[in-house]
């Protein structure tokens, strides 16, 4: 049995996870889970953001699945997705696009994962405001070891997973320094992988090309804010943020996360999709070798996919989360 830190958030957040606790218990995936909270919630409750307990249980389990998380509005509440991050250097934002039979799209054939850079770039945090003149610099930090760390874990997907193509975005035509470091890091990196094609896009044409011609791309690796930008368009290619997954992995661990947010203008209704989070939970599995237990929860999921009336309303069916979930469990 593996223990996995569960993070259930706030909104729509306890609903989805119980979905997805339901459809593990069901499918006999050896895990424990050990509900430890954040956010709306446990402000409320005990006055934190990030409880003690919940850093000491990821601390331990070293994995967590987690919900949206609502950051309260106002000055001094850092958000929390950003601080797990820099707390645990969790430097690769890793995010698949893939479309589905059944999800409404505009194209067929998408099959891409994005790799973001977490940590670094313009969310450093490094900002200084000059009141008197009224200007703000933000700075934008990036390392070569961040570069190497970010490139590499998309080559050693690439190589794992049997990609064939790895693309690095940047703006080197403008951003000179970073663009030079980004593009020689994977071009070094790139060597190590012959197997793997390697190719750059600078990042506005990048931005026409998957809008146009999504099909061209295959594992995608850039910075933080292109990538924080790019992985919503991608997310928009395949049927929205209602059906993709997230993850943000580091060396020593490892958080998958729904990337929408705590949804409050339907909480508590019972009808969220909670496919995000489930896909989301099977990339989770993938990372903890449990690849049997994934396929068979996925295949489960993409027959339900394919079937509109078994599935939420966001996906123009009739089922609620429970009943969405209870569609999956029959299909295992
Ligand atoms: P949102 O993603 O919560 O909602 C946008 C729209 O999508 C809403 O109409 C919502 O009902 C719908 N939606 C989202 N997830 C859905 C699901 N699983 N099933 C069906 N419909 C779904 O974004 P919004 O409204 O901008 O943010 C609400 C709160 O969430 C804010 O407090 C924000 O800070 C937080 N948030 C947290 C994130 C995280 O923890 N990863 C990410 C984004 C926002
Ligand atoms: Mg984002």
């Amino acid at each position: 049995m593996t223990q996995i830190t569960l993070i259930p958030g706030d909104g729509i957040g306890p609903e989805i996870t119980e979905a997805v606790k339901s459809i593990f218990s069901a499918a006999n995936v050896p895990v424990t889970w050990e509900e430890e909270n954040a956010g709306q919630t446990t402000f409320d409750s005990i006055g934190e953001l990030i409880p003690a307990s919940l850093i000491t249980s990821l601390k331990k389990n070293r994995v967590a699945l987690k919900g949206p998380i609502t950051t309260p509005v106002g000055k001094g509440f850092k958000s929390i997705n950003v601080q797990l991050r820099q707390m645990f250097d969790l430097y690769s934002n890793v995010r698949p696009a893939k479309t589905t039979k059944g999800v409404n799209t505009r194209f067929e054939n998408v099959d891409l994962v994005l790799f973001r850079e977490n940590t670094e770039g313009l969310y450093s945090g490094l900002e200084v405001v000059d009141e008197r003149l009224q200007i703000v610099d933000s700075i934008s930090r990036v390392t070569r070891t961040g570069c190497e760390k970010i490139i590499r874990a998309a080559f050693e997907y690439a190589d794992k997973h049997g990609r064939k193509k790895v693309t690095a975005v940047h703006k080197a035509n403008i951003l000179k320094s970073v663009g030079a470091m980004f593009l020689s890091i994977a071009s070094e990196i790139a060597k190590e992988f012959p197997h793997i094609q390697y190719d750059d896009k600078i990042i506005d044409n990048m931005c026409m090309q998957l809008v146009a011609k999504p099909e061209q791309f295959d594992v995608v690796v850039t910075t933080n804010l292109f990538g924080d930008i790019l992985s919503d368009l991608c997310a928009g290619l395949v049927g929205g943020l209602g059906v993709v997954a997230g993850a943000n992995i580091g060396k020593e661990m490892a958080i998958f996360e729904a990337v929408h947010g705590s949804a409050p203008d339907i909480a508590g209704k019972g009808i969220a999709n909670p496919t995000a989070l489930l896909r989301s939970a099977i990339m989770m599995l993938h990372h903890i070798d449990l690849k049997d237990e994934a396929n068979r929860i996925e295949a489960a999921l993409e027959t339900i996919l394919g079937n509109k009336e078994e599935c939420t309303g966001d996906l123009g069916g009739r089922a609620s989360t429970m009943e969405f979930a209870q569609n999956i469990i029959a299909k295992l």
